[in-house]
């Protein structure tokens, strides 16, 4: 898929008049710059930092760290002595400081077409405020774990800067998870509080958010562990009409008398009512530069999904940046980044990156095919978005539809655009370059990880020269190497595991509660370097190409899950004794699941226990994690040692003769029975 030479033409530059006004004019001034802040990262992120206030000024020195487990424990440490809050540098110095209290922070954009409400700085201030002594008064202190379960709302802001404030750790739970798997984060996190809502609308489906939300409490009581408080944002029952939106016009809600909302008085609370009472003034915490900041979890290749810890001051110095760099960002943007803030995408560049420029952002609770397929392009003629972030499988999707939808309305407003969560194919790469943007927009192709807190290879608009497909070079401050397997850094043009070889201020510091399984999954297989789990190429000029994951990790729709972690939710149904996952390409999704499982004796493969199995998957994990294939497997093909040979599966699943050597296999005539059997359409 990767060109091996990238002909003249399709190398695409940043026009002329984005180089007037562009913090990184050009590619020279790119260079210069990224020595400096690899040689030394002191003073390129001391003179960043100079831009945010410290409570107290960093003692030691400005970064510390070990990569190599052969030399002890694996720590990053950025500003060592510094205090902070991350809510005040991004919103209270915003409002006073800058001068930017009337300015939006965000227009909400609802599910429904005309469903919308603007945010300025001033309010939100106000209701973070406001928020954050309601929880200082259900006895939330600093340190503490809050898990938030909530749909893409301003009061899902509003709830993740509230804990900042007071130093409160966030675990955002994207609200598209089951039960069971947020009862697994809350459990791991060991909150003492849940915020959710009562429910929303994805398309035209509802979801029952605080029925969904009980179940998990309640399995979290049987397995032991109670939460003793929930607070319950009403966004979809009529009250939230009055409470929410004070002057604001009524939204254009859609009917929801299929709305459940359970309540138990001993455990649950009010949103509104708690906010109601509270003052709007409360002081920040000041927190140490690497107290943590919040806890993201993401598909470990175990199954069990591992919570990546970020920390303070790190983290704000690198989202602030990259915001800034990247997307170019200046003051009379309208930005719109169409992830959800349940993933690190919406962390990053809904809430934090953009909020410490200042900038003014689209918040959509909608999907880009409702009420139609135009929905995204409508919202940009809207608000006059000038820089817009997606996911290639967003755009792979709109592209079935064809150019008209697009040019229904005029985009006249942007300026740039951006893709991220897996590889960008040429072909959407170049529908999105000359539909989307008219060839005038540049694409960033930003490349990075829950991990990595903020873009780590990704041009920048107007100093780095294109490639479809290539997340191009490293940002400032980060070291990529190319290694075989034996660990061997490769030079020139290569292909192999993409590692980094000294932290920037933004990555990850360990995993919550877990400082072994950290340093097992990223440092152990190459001492020395941080390894992402992605296989990379370089090419002749120096350009970094992701050619995918090469572990155990599946990207679905730019979302990784482990092929254990869907394994373990369909054997514990009791007509399934073995499952093996592969992924099989999918012309929208980039990877679709293709299960095989093998059943318990005497039970018969049917569509009722198809349907049941894909069932099951998706109340473990959730609908991402549906599979598109089910096969009937009555025996896997095996190693003598007993491994599953995922090698082989794959290639069935997406029927392919060519198996290669597999002469270790137990019992070669297993797989003639699989490609025999294979299924031919997902269900
Ligand atoms: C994995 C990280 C970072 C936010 C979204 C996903 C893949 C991500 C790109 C890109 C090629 C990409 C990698 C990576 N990935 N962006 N621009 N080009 N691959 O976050 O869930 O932590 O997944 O997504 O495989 O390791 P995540």
């Amino acid at each position: 898929m990767i060109p091996d030479k990238v002909p003249k033409e399709d190398v695409f530059h940043g026009s002329e008049d984005l180089k007037k006004t562009a913090h990184i004019p050009s590619f020279e001034i790119y260079k210069e710059l990224y020595l400096k802040s690899i040689e030394n990262p002191d003073e390129f992120w001391g003179d960043i930092a100079k831009d945010f206030f410290w409570k107290t000024n960093h003692t030691g020195p400005f970064l510390d760290y070990n990569f190599d487990v052969t030399k002890g424990e694996i720590f990053i440490k950025f500003m060592e002595g510094a205090s902070t809050n991350i809510c005040y540098n991004i919103l209270d110095r915003n409002v006073h400081e800058r001068k930017l209290g009337e300015k939006v922070a965000f227009y909400w954009e609802g599910n429904e077409p005309g469903d919308a409400l603007t945010v300025t700085y001033r309010e939100l201030l106000q209701k973070v405020c406001r928020f954050a002594n309601v929880l200082k008064s259900q006895g939330v202190k600093k340190g503490d774990a809050v898990s938030i379960y909530m749909p893409m709302v301003v009061e899902l802001v509003v709830a993740m800067l509230a804990c900042v404030r007071i130093g409160a750790v966030h675990s955002i739970v994207f609200a598209g998870f089951s039960a069971e798997s947020l009862c697994e984060r809350i459990m791991d996190s060991q909150c003492s509080l849940l915020i959710t809502a009562d429910g929303f609308y994805r398309g035209d489906k509802l979801i029952n958010l605080k029925l969904l939300a009980d179940e998990a409490l309640q399995k979290c009581r049987e397995k032991g562990f109670s939460i003793q408080r929930c607070i319950m944002l009403k966004h979809l029952s009529k009250e939230a009409e009055e409470t929410l939106l004070g002057s604001q016009s009524p939204p254009a809600k859609r009917p929801c008398s299929d709305l459940q909302v359970p309540w138990n008085p001993e455990v649950d609370l009010c949103w509104h009512a708690l906010v109601r009472g509270a003052s709007d003034e409360c002081e920040p915490e000041w927190c140490a530069s690497e107290d943590p900041l919040f806890i993201l979890y993401t598909s470990g290749s175990t199954g069990k999904p591992k919570g990546v810890l970020h920390t303070v001051s790190g983290y704000m110095l690198y989202t602030a940046t990259t915001f800034k760099l990247v997307f170019d960002y200046q003051p009379d943007d309208v930005y719109w980044c169409t992830a959800d803030i349940g993933w690190i995408t919406g962390h990053s560049y809904i809430t934090y990156g953009p909020l410490a420029n200042g900038a003014t952002s689209v918040l959509f609770e909608g999907l880009p095919t409702y009420p139609d397929v135009s929905r995204m392009w409508e919202i940009v003629d809207k608000y006059h978005v000038s820089k817009f972030y997606t996911a290639p499988t967003a755009i792979r999707l709109l592209m079935k539809y064809g150019r008209e939808p697009v040019q229904k309305y005029k985009r006249e407003s942007l300026k740039l655009l951006g893709t991220v969560g897996e590889p960008i194919n040429p072909e959407a790469w170049h529908w999105y370059y000359s539909v989307v943007g008219e060839k005038r927009c540049p694409i960033v192709d930003t490349f990075w990880q829950t991990e990595t807190g903020g873009h780590v290879l990704t041009p920048l608009p107007a100093a780095t020269p294109m490639k479809p497909g290539s997340a191009t070079f490293p940002f400032f401050g980060v070291v990529p190497a190319i290694l075989n397997e034996s660990g061997e850094e490769l030079e020139g043009p290569s292909d192999g595991y993409l590692v980094f070889k000294q932290p920037w201020p933004g990555m990850m510091r360990t995993v919550y509660g877990n400082q072994q399984r950290f340093e097992t999954i990223y440092f152990k297989k190459f001492p020395g370097y941080y390894v992402t789990g992605d296989g990379c190429r370089r090419d002749k000029d120096g350009y970094y190409w992701i050619t995918g994951r090469i572990d155990d990790m599946l990207n679905v729709s730019g979302h990784l899950l482990s092929t254990a972690e869907v394994e373990s939710a369909l054997v514990e149904h009791q007509a399934v004794v073995e499952a093996a996952v592969v992924g099989r390409p999918h012309p929208v999704k980039g990877e679709s699941l293709y299960c095989f499982v093998t059943l318990t004796d005497g039970v018969t493969f049917n569509r009722t226990l198809e349907a049941e199995l894909r069932k099951q998957v998706r109340e473990k994990i959730g609908a991402i994690a549906t599979p598109d294939f089910i096969q009937n497997a009555p025996a896997l093909p095996k190693t003598r040692s007993g491994k599953i040979m995922r090698r082989v599966l794959r290639k069935i699943a997406c029927d392919e003769r060519d198996l290669g050597d597999i002469s270790t296999l137990a019992d070669s005539s297993v797989v003639e029975q699989l490609f025999h059997n294979r299924c031919r359409m997902a269900v």
